[in-house]
């Protein structure tokens, strides 16, 4: 979506970390831009700030619905679009993240997580199709994660679900690119975000050793790296250097990557008995 301005955008887990820096990011391109949350309070404390970011005659606005829930979701929906004139383009940002041992973790927190980063996303896409494809151009966007492109250590719980939203975008893209509906997938690396803090908090030591020689990127660098991609039309926006190797190595040799982490978590766990 070559130019953003004037365009109404839609962005799920818009009240604060990643999908709050996108929002702001699409803002100052002159878009419009619709958040979506759980918690009002939060959403209406993020949408005080990113209206000051808003241009002349632009606005921002909060909407309180749990993109896991099909009747909720689908009414906001169908609120911004009637209140605001149409829908251009969805970012499907929220998502929860819970690293544990698969040994350990409740079956619960999978079908939370699978309910919130994947079927989220069905609902809010499935909802907001009709209007996107009013338009001859509009888009769609999933954020993914490295985690998405390689099954990884304590992450049993959310690797899965973020390799579903690289899929359903891959599917959709060959159902709906001749309609006009450019299709995206975000893949960022560890990012600081309040998201981020509360997982280092109860992550496995392991996963600690895997993350460690990459960098963590901020909200805003996100932002900016998801944006430029965006404008260009790209289907894969791959954010820092670590996760571009992770996606070509994983792709050349997934068993030499099985290899090299295993080494990592070997050698965490001898160094921590
Ligand atoms: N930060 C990272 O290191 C990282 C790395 C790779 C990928 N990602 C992905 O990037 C996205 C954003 O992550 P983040 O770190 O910015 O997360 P975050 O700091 O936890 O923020 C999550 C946002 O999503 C909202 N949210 C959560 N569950 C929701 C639901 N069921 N319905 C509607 N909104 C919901 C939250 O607001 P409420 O709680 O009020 O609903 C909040 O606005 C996620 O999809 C995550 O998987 C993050």
């Amino acid at each position: 979506m070559k130019d953003l301005n004037g365009k109404n955008v839609v962005v799920t887990g818009g009240s604060y970390g990643i999908g709050e820096e996108i929002a702001r990011a699409l803002l100052k391109e002159g878009a419009n831009v619709f958040t979506i949350a759980r918690n009002k309070e939060k959403l209406d404390a993020s949408i005080e700030g990113l209206q000051k970011d808003a241009r002349a005659n632009r606005t921002a606005k909060g909407y309180a619905g749990d993109v896991g829930d099909w009747p909720v979701i689908s009414k906001v929906i169908e609120q911004i679009a009637s209140e605001n004139g149409g829908i251009d383009a969805v970012i499907n940002n929220a998502g929860i993240y819970i690293p544990d041992y698969f040994e350990k973790q409740d079956v619960e927190v999978f079908e939370r997580t699978d309910r919130t980063n994947y079927l989220g996303s069905v609902f809010t896409t499935k909802a907001a199709l009709p209007y996107l494809l009013k338009n001859k151009k509009s888009a769609v966007v999933f954020v993914s994660s490295a985690a998405g492109l390689k099954g990884i250590f304590g992450y049993a719980s959310y690797s899965p679900t973020k390799a579903a939203v690289l899929s359903l975008a891959e599917a959709i893209s060959q159902e709906l690119k001749d309609k006009g509906l450019q299709v995206t997938v975000l893949c960022p690396p560890d990012t600081e975000t309040p998201g981020h803090a509360a997982e280092l908090k109860i992550r496995p030591k392991e996963c600690d050793a895997l993350s460690e020689s990459a960098g963590l990127m901020t909200s805003a660098e996100i932002a900016e790296i998801f944006v430029a991609g965006f404008k260009k039309g790209k289907f894969m926006v791959i954010g820092g250097f670590d996760t571009k190797l992770l996606y070509r190595l994983n792709g050349i040799s997934p068993r030499f990557v099985d290899y090299y982490f295993g080494r990592i978590v070997a050698k965490c766990r001898r160094q921590s008995v």
